[in-house]
């Protein structure tokens, strides 16, 4: 069971890692425009702040050999790159090639068990369904997971899932028990799941009682 955190912004890497329970970052096209910087510095940034940290990063090329060349390329960008490639049949046609370099690729945007299935097949380490999205649209990413993970079991398929697009800190929970092997999330949901009001003022009468023993002279 991992957290990985789904941002490139380096404050919030760090305070994730400062928290300890975080073991990699995802990345998009859309994280990395946020941060104002090449995606080579990005990554390079992150991966200085811990260097075990799995880093996903994601090609922008559309067409196979583009994708193999850029995967290649960033592959080499950091210790523990896992690339990050579009569910398109010229993304799988990639995953095959990459798989045999032992490149370790992730498939994003899955959005059915199908692709799941097809990504896996094509040698997939991992898969990224968007749950959030999914319920964007009244459909139910929660049942994706569930479904996804019964093929793999039954299957015996090795590919990992990788939950992202989360909306709550309540559907983390839900999604590790369903099956997801990692979820990863916003900084915001993050800091969320450490939180429960019973923790608080619990901590704040075991401070009160405590001040009430006396001290050793
Ligand atoms: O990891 C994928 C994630 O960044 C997509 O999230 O919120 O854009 O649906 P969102």
């Amino acid at each position: 069971m991992q957290i990985f955190l789904d941002t490139a912004n380096l404050q919030e890497i760090s305070k994730g890692i400062e928290g300890g329970c975080i073991s990699g970052v995802t990345t998009n096209p859309t994280i990395i425009s946020k941060e104002n910087k090449p995606l080579q510095k990005c990554i390079r940034d992150i991966s200085a702040l811990d260097p075990d940290l799995t880093i996903l990063v994601e090609v922008v090329s559309l067409e196979a050999k583009d994708m193999i060349n850029e995967a290649r390329q960033l592959s080499r960008l950091a210790n523990n790159i896992i690339v990050k490639i579009p569910m398109t049949s010229q993304g799988l046609a990639s995953v095959r090639i990459l798989s045999q370099e032992n490149i370790r690729t992730a498939v994003t945007l899955v959005f059915s068990c199908n692709q799941a299935i097809a990504a896996s097949c094509a040698g997939a380490d991992y898969i990224a369904p968007f749950v959030g999205r999914l319920d964007d649209i009244n459909a139910d990413g929660l049942n994706l997971i569930k479904s996804i993970k019964k093929v793999f079991t039954i299957q015996n398929a090795g590919t990992k899932i990788i939950s992202a697009s989360i909306r709550t800190p309540q559907s983390v929970a839900e999604l590790f028990i369903s099956g997801s092997d990692i979820v990863t999330v916003p900084g915001n949901i993050l800091q969320a799941m450490y939180k429960h009001p019973l923790t608080d003022s619990g901590l704040q009468k075991f401070s009160e009682d405590w001040c009430k023993v006396p001290k050793e002279l």
